[in-house]
């Protein structure tokens, strides 16, 4: 991705620490976080350093292999014994998204080199590394078939973040969108602000500012009137996890979007690489649905007049706050999901064929 002009992926590894783009800081500050191990990269995860469902899966898949790098001892077995530990540390750090545990799968069943730690050692960052790349393909890719939707002059709604940011490059949701730019279409984008960590404003604007993509933020309880008023051609959003029958989980108020999309008969799209797709979850009522603190609801974050990020609270002090990080829509909602293979419908059949057919991927 683009930033100042230079070019960025959201993570990467460099010797034994991983660098990511910090997102708890943005729009108002860029600055690279280095992780020095697998504890602070499982932290970075949880409290949202890197976030989106295909960058979480990358910083598992880089953690998994800083905590092999890292590993003192001689002993083989002591060496199983450590990285399965690890394994377990980044893959309880959130929930919902399908692509750390898929993405912590792939790296640890190519890691194991009998007897010999060293080895071992090479095997994991290479398939970390492998994992990163390949990830950025499937979502050029994805970008690729979601363009061929893309009309001149259309303005496309989306919700929370689905950038490049969430991903190591490109995005899925918003791959679509930088590859029509790219191919000179002229499109204008309406972005959700999506309370309450305001992905949408303060992530997916910064994306699309720094493309020179044309938008504007709306208030998350505006869809509707820009929708009703036939301001909106079609909806793109990301997932978390797909389930077998079409349900998608995604940011909590993606539900509400595609109700209101079906009600103004407006196209809704769904865009993941088919490591989102649960194979062993049968509907939506099947996926975990992640519960944060109430403090993302009660508090703001935001710059003062004298350019302090500071955090700050909305809501009386007596009141407390729910805050389910996800929902899940169901299949009804969705024209299409857009993937690294084309775009498929949100019925079972299609779904297990394409998903048992993904001989192109890792796993
Ligand atoms: O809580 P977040 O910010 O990790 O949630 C992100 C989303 O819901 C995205 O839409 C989803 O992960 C798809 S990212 C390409």
């Amino acid at each position: 991705m683009l930033v100042n002009n230079q070019n960025y992926r959201t993570i990467w590894m460099q010797d034994s620490s991983i660098y990511m783009i910090n997102q708890q800081l943005l729009p108002h500050k860029f600055e690279i976080y280095q992780s020095k191990n697998h504890l602070q990269t499982a932290e970075a995860i949880k409290s949202m350093i890197v976030r989106g469902a295909p960058a979480i899966g990358a910083a598992g898949a880089y953690g998994l292999a800083q905590a092999a790098l890292l590993y003192e001892g001689q002993d083989y077995e002591d060496f199983k014994k450590y990285v399965d530990a690890a394994y377990n540390a980044l893959n309880s750090t959130r929930p919902t998204a399908n692509d750390l545990n898929y993405a912590l799968n792939f790296v640890k069943s190519k890691t194991f080199v009998p007897d010999s730690i060293t080895n071992s050692k090479m095997r994991a960052f290479e398939a970390a590394d492998e994992y990163a790349n390949w990830s950025i393909e499937m979502c050029r890719q994805i970008g690729e078939h979601g363009n061929k939707l893309i009309k001149n002059n259309q303005n496309i709604l989306t919700h929370c973040n689905a950038g490049a940011l969430a991903c190591v490059d490109f995005g899925t949701a918003l791959s679509p969108i930088r590859i029509a730019h790219y191919n000179k279409k002229n499109i204008f984008v309406y972005v959700d602000e999506t309370r309450p960590r305001n992905q949408g404003s303060s992530l997916t604007a910064w994306e699309l500012a720094n493309e020179k993509i044309s938008h504007a933020i709306i208030a998350d309880n505006a869809a509707g009137f820009f929708m009703k008023q036939g301001k909106i051609d079609f909806v793109i959003v990301g997932a978390d996890r797909i389930a077998m029958n079409g349900d998608v989980a995604n940011k909590i108020g993606t539900y509400e979007k595609a109700v209101l999309a079906n009600e103004n008969n407006i196209p809704f799209y769904v865009a993941a690489p088919l490591s989102t797709f649960d194979s062993k979850c049968r509907s939506g009522s099947e996926i975990p649905i992640e519960e944060r603190s109430e403090d993302e609801v009660l508090f703001m974050h935001g710059k003062d007049e004298e350019g302090n990020i500071k955090k700050f609270r909305i809501s009386p002090q007596e009141s407390p706050a729910k805050n389910p990080a996800f929902d899940v829509t169901p299949a009804k909602y969705i024209t299409g999901i857009i993937t690294e293979k084309g775009i498929i419908k949100p019925i079972k059949e299609e779904i297990e064929r394409f998903v048992r057919n993904k001989n192109q991927q890792p796993l």
